[in-house]
Order: structure tokens, then sequence, then C-alpha cells
């Protein structure tokens, strides 16, 4: 079993829960990378994809990536958000991401609440199509923490458990 933790990540909120997640997995060859400085996907049997929310979806970068993967592979999303975990204004980029992977097997997601700086908020408020999430982004300050990270691993450990019963 062999596990690649790629992500992207602009203010380092997404590199947190990459690095987390990387940790928990046991027992398997693993690697992680920047999304754009991935290897061969042909040689990995789970792949993570990490990206932070952005506009509502996925990153360009992060888009690209998961386009390129080979057809059939085991993938798990995870992102950052500055609006509420759970939230519509979150899984929305999840839905955008299960678009993408009609040829692969999405094993699950996972979603972290990540801190937007206040200038960005203060800016995003006053714009008709960021003001949603940029509301509830107010009370993100601390995220990803402690508990977000270990959130995290219990992700990384079942997804790992579920590739390998595949
Ligand atoms: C330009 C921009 C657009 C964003 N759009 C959203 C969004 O649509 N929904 C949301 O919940 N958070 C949004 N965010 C907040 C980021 O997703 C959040 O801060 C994330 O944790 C950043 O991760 P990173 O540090 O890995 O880049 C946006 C942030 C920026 C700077």
């Amino acid at each position: 079993m062999k596990v690649l933790v790629s992500y992207y990540s602009d203010t380092g909120n997404t590199k947190k829960v990459a690095d987390a997640i990387y940790d928990a997995i046991k027992e398997s060859e693993k690697e992680i990378c920047l999304a754009e400085e991935a290897p061969d996907l042909s040689d990995y049997d789970l792949i993570f994809c990490g990206f932070p929310v952005q506009s509502m979806g996925l990153p360009g970068k992060m888009e690209n990536f998961v386009k390129g993967i080979p057809e059939g592979k085991n993938v798990a999303f995870f992102a950052t958000h500055g609006s509420l975990r759970g939230g519509e204004l979150a899984i929305t980029a999840f839905f955008a991401a299960l678009g993408l992977s009609k040829n692969l097997k999405v094993m699950g997601t996972f979603g972290s609440r990540g801190v937007v700086k206040q200038g960005i908020i203060d800016a995003l408020l006053k714009k008709p199509e960021h003001r949603g999430w940029a509301l509830e982004a107010q009370s993100a300050a601390g995220h990803p923490d402690a508990a977000d990270l270990e959130d995290a691993k219990a992700f990384a450990a079942a997804m790992v458990t579920k590739a390998r019963a595949k």
C-alpha cells in the first residue's frame, strides 16, 4: 500500500492538516508533496488531495491535479475553509471535487475551518459574491486547532483502512 498526500496551501492552513494526515498514516509507504510537484501518480494506491476552499470551489491548481489522476484510483479529499464546518458554503467545494472524480473511487472527505486574515475578511465583506462565507469566517480564528488536527488524523486512518479493504 502506497499513499500520497498532495495538497495546495496559500497561507499554511491546509498544510497543517496535510502534515497531520501524513503523520497519521501508519504501516504504509507514504509521501507528501505540493500538488504541482507530484510524482508519477500511477504508483499510488491512495491519493489524498487537500486544498483551501476558494470562491466556493477548488483552486485551479488542485482542479488540474485532480483531472490528472489516473482512472480508477482511490482518492480522499480534505479542505480548509473560513466558513462553518459542515455548512453548505464549505460543502459546495466538495461537490465540485466529486464532479471531477467520476472516474475515481472517492473514499471520503474531510473539512476543517481555517483562519482568514481580518483584512481579507473586511475587504471581502464588501463584495456580494463573497459576503456569505466571509461573515461565517469571522469566527474561524485559531483554526485549524489541535482538535481539528486530531479529527484529520482519525480521517486519515479511516481512509487508509477503507482503501486497504478495496
Ligand atoms: C480569495 C479567497 C477566497 C476564499 N473563498 C472562500 C470560500 O468561498 N469559502 C470559504 O469557506 N472560505 C474561503 N476562503 C478562506 C480560505 O478557504 C481559508 O482561509 C483556508 O483555510 C485557507 O487555506 P490555506 O492557508 O491553506 O491557503 C477564501 C480565502 C481567500 C483568500
